[in-house]
């Protein structure tokens, strides 16, 4: 059904430099087109599946909203509501699902599901965020930055906090893109360098989280307990107490250093309601950002490079 060579979105890594500079430039057009009420459907009679194991507001509504901007349509499937919570082999699901539709998103736990799901997809997969990955939301990310303060290649990204599916993707991203990751965790939250498949040269590791936003270009935090972890809630909340991204550690990052999050957020836990609700912050954007570039990407898994 697709007209172009199988090609999933797993990991941040599963497209080159190249194919990023092209969404980003992309993605810049499909926003103006937006903003302007100009009509932009590439994918009139195609349609996503997305399948969603965990909650979500801003994957939902931006890649449902986007395939119907694209003149696409939507299915929405949930554990609850579908055999997958019945334990239907998730290959055979992969099968069926992918004879019907053009595109699948997954939202989901392990990554080893959604790369089982796509070896057995005759579409392509787009990874909407499992425990080990996010690519969607650092995709928004790098091209918020790029809007506001042009390539990111060799500035400085402080991650403050977990050592999450977001940290790991924003590893990704520094070895691609070249840029560079100043991580500080609690010490038991540490990022797993296996996870991200990077070398040391793309990211620095700091115990202070003050010192891992010293000269950084761009803040970023996410919550101390990420879905799925929820019965660490306490033991995090006591860890993590002193990873809250506050004023002092902004004012010791750049003076034009953005601030973003991927939310939702708590306000007082990783960060303070001065610093996300402040004139640094660009997290509205951000998530927006998220409906412009997956609109791109799925023309782009779609329909390949558009002149
Ligand atoms: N950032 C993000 O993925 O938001 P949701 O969990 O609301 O989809």
């Amino acid at each position: 059904m697709t007209t172009t060579q199988l090609k999933h979105y797993l990991q941040f890594t599963d497209l080159t430099a190249d194919e990023y500079a092209y969404l980003f430039a992309r993605t810049a057009l499909i926003k103006q087109k937006f903003k302007a009420y100009e009509k932009h459907h590439p994918l009139v009679d195609r349609t996503l599946a997305m399948i969603f194991e965990k909650a979500s507001t801003r994957t939902r509504v931006s890649f449902e909203a986007g395939m119907y901007q694209l003149g696409g349509s939507v299915v929405h499937l949930t554990t609850g509501d579908s055999q997958l919570g019945r334990a239907e082999p998730i290959e055979d699901s992969a099968r069926v699902i992918s004879r019907m539709v053009d595109l699948v998103m997954i939202r989901t736990f392990g990554q080893d599901k959604i790369e089982r799901f796509a070896e057995y997809s005759r579409v392509p997969v787009i990874n909407g965020l499992t425990n080990e990955y996010h690519p969607c939301q650092i995709l928004a990310d790098i091209f918020t930055y790029i809007e506001h303060r042009g390539s990111i290649t060799g500035k400085v990204v402080a991650w403050v906090g977990d050592g999450n599916n977001m940290a790991n993707t924003w590893l990704q991203a520094a070895e691609l893109l070249g840029f560079t990751v100043h991580v500080s965790t609690p010490s038991g939250y540490e990022i797993d360098p296996a996870v991200a498949g990077v070398k040391r040269g793309s990211y620095q590791v700091f115990k202070d989280p003050m010192q891992a936003c010293a000269g950084a270009d761009l803040v970023t935090t996410d919550v101390w307990t990420s879905m799925g972890f929820e019965a660490e809630n306490e033991a995090r909340k006591k860890a993590f107490a002193d990873w809250c991204v506050d004023a002092d550690m902004m004012r010791a990052a750049k003076a034009d250093a953005l601030f973003m999050h991927c939310l939702p957020a708590h306000r007082g836990e990783e960060v303070e309601a001065e610093v996300i609700d402040g004139p640094q912050s660009v997290v509205w954007d951000e998530a927006e950002n998220r409906l412009h570039v997956q609109k791109a990407l799925m023309e782009y898994l779609l329909l390949g490079i558009q002149k």
